[in-house]
């Protein structure tokens, strides 16, 4: 079935010029005029006849010629592993299932086996290369989609380094596998075979295993320092804690169980905090810190699935290896699967002769209790600075955006936009997500949504008295227009945030002196994204959502429905320019005036 991938065309290099263009175009009102004036004369040097752009330009169109696609470890390394700022709330997305009821300890590891008998599904569909091709919908809808991204869902592993991170990948011969989970209870670790003697387990064998670690993890006298809380911390301090962990052998055999496993399941404590949706976004996106859940996790690992006992219920995804969607995919299925597929355990757990799931044992030094007491900490700062809201539009949908013959993505990114500058004054660089797999080894590129002429619109709405509707209708209009275009170009390859990119890095590459362009201050400026932006749509009852990328900045997910969007806007409490709940106040006036 994925027969189509050698047949999905490369990826193309922009042409400079167009980019160079585009990338003036896109910053002319966003900054100073003066500031402006001397960065095109910067860009104009660099894409003269024979300079150094032009040179560069060859440089990646001769590294596009023999690679699937010239950009992705570039991207792969600037948007992910140098990035050295801790997974959780910075980096990995979530996702928040429907809130459950659980009435008891059994009812939480019935559902626990029954979702794991699901991951075992679609991991096997995945490696029978069954999993149907994902095919384009909504702009240019139709082409088939790259699908490399689902190999890594079970397979990797981010791995943590002084500078850079590895993103690596196990790649076993032995068939079937002998396939592990760790179970995360009481901030221990603890292994849960699922093939064993060559035998996928069933669910009551799950079920029978899941009660075994639970009494394990009971056992006040065993419990072992909540060496999760680590892998919280940002990078280079992991990377630290983890030289001097790995310098023991019980450590480094613990290590390599939680390396090598296809997901983490964490049986979460109940949180004792009221379980709204802005509640269990938080839950999910921290643990709720040290004296919740926090330790309760492993952030190197892609898929943590999050089962509270108190009915929070979701995943936590660490991004490097792909994207949402895939999350998105992964998620609906299991979902589809547990209401589909009824639960097998009519009575009590098997009687079965399985060995028993081990514990996974660490060897704790002073050193590593003081990375743990800092790592505790900073994760505790985290948990008491994000800012979040969400929140179920429920003015009018997708349905009533698309009756106007608008597209509900540029739609909802220009009240993105007219939301900002109503609580700002100024509109800033912006990053929307836009999918490229319509390429071998396709990620994504940027769309951004600060166009000069959202800004006509939302200057025209914000001065109301002054303007007509008529002109405020043919701005919203062209405001529109300009959005699907860059989309368009976006994810056709067309876009300037990789090119530019791949200009910067292929110039590292070569130790050539770093062109003027990247080191302009209009360059810093553009790709510091105050607005960080996302459309996840979902088919199933459940919602993404993430942190803000940089200090001052927001975090907008936004799930388009038929009569109602789901935002899920967050930021940092210690930005006194930001606000959370400001922002969804006032995205739900612009919108109802957007409507008018
Ligand atoms: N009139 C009427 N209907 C229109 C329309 C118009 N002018 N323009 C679009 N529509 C319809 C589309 O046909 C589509 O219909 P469907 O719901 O039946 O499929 C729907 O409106 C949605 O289209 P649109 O809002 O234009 O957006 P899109 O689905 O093309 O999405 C992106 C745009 C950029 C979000 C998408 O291309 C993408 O890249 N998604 C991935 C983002 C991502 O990676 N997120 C995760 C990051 S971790």
């Amino acid at each position: 079935l994925y027969h189509f991938e050698d047949g999905l065309p490369k990826l193309p290099v922009p042409p400079l010029q167009q980019t160079l263009d585009m990338y003036l175009k896109c910053m002319s009102h966003l900054i100073p005029e003066e500031q402006f004036k001397k960065t095109k004369a910067i860009v104009e040097k660099f894409g003269a006849p024979g300079g150094m752009g032009e040179f560069l330009q060859k440089k990646l169109v001769e590294r596009s010629e023999h690679k699937a696609n010239w950009v992705y470890d570039y991207w792969l390394e600037d948007m992910y592993l140098s990035n050295r700022l801790a997974l959780p709330v910075n980096s990995s997305p979530v996702m928040v299932f429907p809130k459950q009821n659980f009435t008891s300890h059994s009812d939480t590891l019935r559902f626990a086996a029954h979702l794991i008998s699901g991951v075992l599904e679609y991991k096997s569909l995945i490696d029978g290369r069954a999993l149907p091709v994902d095919y384009a919908r909504g702009q240019l809808a139709g082409t088939p989609l790259c699908m490399d991204q689902y190999n890594k869902v079970f397979t990797s592993y981010r791995l943590p380094g002084a500078k850079m991170d590895t993103l690596v990948a196990q790649k076993s011969t032995v068939m079937p596998e002998p396939e592990h989970i760790i179970v995360a209870c009481k901030n221990q670790f603890f292994v849960l075979d699922v093939v064993i003697n060559f035998r996928r387990l069933n669910e009551k064998d799950l079920y029978t295993q899941l009660e075994r670690i639970r009494k394990m993890a009971d056992i006040e006298e065993e419990r072992l320092p909540p060496i999760g809380l680590l892998t919280s911390d940002d990078r280079t301090q992991w990377a630290e804690a983890r030289s001097v962990l790995i310098k023991d052998s019980t450590n480094r055999d613990s290590l390599d169980m939680i390396e090598r496993c296809l997901c983490l399941v964490c049986l979460d404590e109940p949180s004792g905090t009221e379980l709204t949706d802005t509640n269990r976004a938080l839950l999910m996106l921290h643990g709720g810190g040290m004296d919740k859940n926090g330790g309760n996790r492993w952030y190197d690992k892609p898929m943590q699935f999050v089962i509270g006992a108190d009915g929070c219920c979701g995943v936590v995804c660490e991004h490097s290896p792909f994207e949402g969607i895939v999350l998105v995919q992964c998620s609906e299925y299991l979902l589809r699967y547990m209401r589909g597929s009824p639960s097998k355990l009519v009575r009590a757990a098997s009687m079965s002769e399985l060995p028993a799931p081990r514990r996974l044992r660490w060897k704790c030094s002073p050193d590593i209790q003081a990375f743990l007491t800092a790592s505790a900490d900073k994760l505790q700062r985290l948990v008491k600075n994000l800012d979040m809201n969400v929140n179920k539009f429920t003015g009018y949908g997708k349905e009533f955006i698309k009756k106007q013959k608008m597209s509900p993505d540029a739609y909802i990114q220009v009240a993105l936009q007219f939301t900002f500058y109503r609580c700002h004054g100024r509109l800033v660089p912006t990053y929307e997500s836009a999918s490229i797999r319509r390429f071998q080894e396709g990620r994504v590129d940027n769309i951004r949504s600060s166009t000069p002429e959202a800004l006509a619109f939302v200057k025209a709405m914000a001065n109301s008295s002054k303007i007509t509707d008529a002109e405020k209708m043919e701005l919203l209009w062209t405001a529109i227009k300009a959005q699907t275009n860059y989309t368009i170009l976006a994810i056709t390859g067309m876009a300037i945030d990789n090119h530019l990119l791949g200009l910067r890095e292929i110039a590292k590459e070569l130790k050539l002196e770093k062109p003027e362009l990247f080191s302009d201050t209009t360059y810093a400026t553009s790709i510091h994204f105050i607005l960080s932006t996302s459309q996840v749509p979902t088919t199933e009852e459940m919602f993404c959502c993430y942190g803000p990328v940089v200090p001052n900045g927001y975090g907008a997910c936004y799930n388009p429905q038929t009569d109602h969007i789901i935002f899920c806007l967050s930021s940092f409490r210690d930005s006194a320019e930001t606000s959370s709940d400001l922002f969804v106040k006032t995205l739900e006036g612009c919108l109802k005036e957007m409507q008018h």
